[in-house]
C-alpha cells in the first residue's frame, strides 16, 4: 500500500484487521520499520485524537514525528492556481508541498470539506495535491469526504465487542449546533459495506448521503424503527449532502437517549468524538456501561499504526 486515503486502498481488508490485531497485541515489535524515518503531520483543523494517536502509532513503529498546524504558526497557505497572491497568503500549497515532501517519508494530512462548495470537497483537492506533488506516501488523517482511520478502528472495535456473526450496525444522524462535513458517516458506510454486518442508516428526511457512499442502502427515517434489535448504535452529526453544508432540523428528539437504547439489544453505544453531550448523546447513555467511545477512541492508535506498518513495508 503507497497512499491511504479510504478503504479501498487497503489490499485487503480481513489482512488489515489482522495486522490491527497484531500490532494491539505486540505494539513494539516492528520498530526496525520505522528507524530513520520521519512522519510530518498537516493540520489545516484541528484536532485531538487524531493528532495524538498519529504521532503515538508513528513512535511505537520507531518513526520520528513532525506536526504542522499549518493555521497556527506557519505560512498562510494558497490553495488555488491562477490567484494574484497579493493577499494574506504569502505562500502557495504547490511549493509547501514538495518542500514538506523532501523532510518527511510519510505525510498525514488533515484538510476537511469547507462545506461551500460540494464539486471541490468531494473532488478532494487538497490530499490530491499532496499525493500528486509530494513524492512520498500519504495518509489521510481526515479529509474532506472521508475519515478512514477513524472507520478503521470503528471497525477494529466492533469487531472486539460482537456476540453475533452479523451484529446490527445503525448509523444514526444526531443534532448538532453547526454545519460539520458528511466525511465520518461516508467512511463509515463505506467500511460497514465491506462487512457481512446487517447495516441501517437513519436520519431525518433532507439528510441523505451521497449515492457513492451508500449504494444500496436505503436510509430509514423512523429512528426508532431503526433502533430496534440493535447490537451497535453509531451516532453522527452531518449536515446535508444535497442542500450543501445546510442544517436541515435540530430535531432533538433524535438525541440518543435510554428512550431509544431501550428498543436495542443491549446495544453497544459508538462516536468517533469530540460529542456535544445532550446534543448528540445523553449523559447517561454515554456513561453507561454500554458506551465504548473510550475503547473505540482508544483504537485509533491500532488503525493508524496498522496502516503506518504496511506503507513502511513497502517503502
Ligand atoms: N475522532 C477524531 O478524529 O477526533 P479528533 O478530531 O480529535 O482528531
Amino acid at each position: 500500500m503507497r497512499h491511504f486515503t479510504s478503504v479501498q486502498d487497503l489490499p485487503n481488508l480481513k489482512e488489515a484487521l489482522s495486522v490491527a490485531f497484531d500490532v494491539k497485541k505486540n505494539p513494539f515489535a516492528h520498530q526496525h520499520l520505522g528507524k530513520n524515518k520521519t512522519m510530518v503531520m498537516i493540520f489545516f483543523n484541528s484536532s485531538l485524537r487524531t493528532r495524538l494517536s498519529t504521532q503515538k502509532a508513528a513512535m511505537n513503529l520507531g518513526m520520528n514525528t513532525m506536526v504542522l498546524d499549518v493555521n497556527a504558526g506557519a505560512w498562510k497557505l494558497e490553495t488555488e492556481r491562477g490567484v494574484i497572491m497579493d493577499g494574506d497568503k504569502p505562500e502557495h500549497l504547490l511549493e509547501a508541498i514538495p518542500v514538506i515532501g523532501s523532510y518527511a517519508d510519510v505525510i498525514g494530512v488533515r484538510a476537511f470539506a469547507g462545506l461551500t462548495d460540494k464539486k471541490t470537497d468531494y473532488e478532494e483537492k487538497i490530499i490530491n495535491q499532496f499525493i500528486q506533488y509530494s513524492g512520498v506516501p500519504v495518509v489521510s488523517m481526515e479529509a474532506a469526504t472521508r475519515h478512514p482511520l477513524q472507520s478503521f478502528a470503528d471497525l477494529v472495535t466492533i469487531e472486539e465487542h460482537k456476540t453475533k456473526e452479523k451484529p446490527k450496525v445503525v448509523l444514526t444522524w444526531a443534532p448538532h449546533p453547526r454545519a460539520l462535513p458528511q466525511a465520518v458517516a461516508n467512511s463509515f458506510v463505506e467500511w460497514m459495506r465491506e462487512t457481512e454486518y446487517e447495516l441501517v442508516v437513519t436520519h431525518p428526511k433532507g439528510y441523505e448521503l451521497a449515492p457513492e457512499f451508500m449504494g444500496s442502502v436505503i436510509p430509514e427515517y423512523d429512528q426508532m424503527k431503526a433502533f430496534e434489535g440493535a447490537d451497535f448504535i453509531y451516532a453522527k452529526n452531518w449536515s446535508a449532502y444535497n442542500d450543501y453544508g445546510q442544517i436541515l432540523s435540530k430535531d432533538m428528539s433524535w438525541c440518543v437517549s435510554e428512550r431509544q437504547m431501550a428498543v436495542t439489544d443491549n446495544a453497544k453505544f459508538m462516536h468517533c468524538l469530540p460529542v456535544r453531550r445532550n446534543m448528540i448523546v445523553s449523559d447517561e447513555v454515554i456513561e453507561s456501561k454500554n458506551s465504548i467511545v473510550i475503547q473505540e477512541a482508544a483504537n485509533r492508535v491500532v488503525s493508524c499504526q496498522a496502516v503506518l506498518k504496511m506503507i513502511l513495508e513497502k517503502i
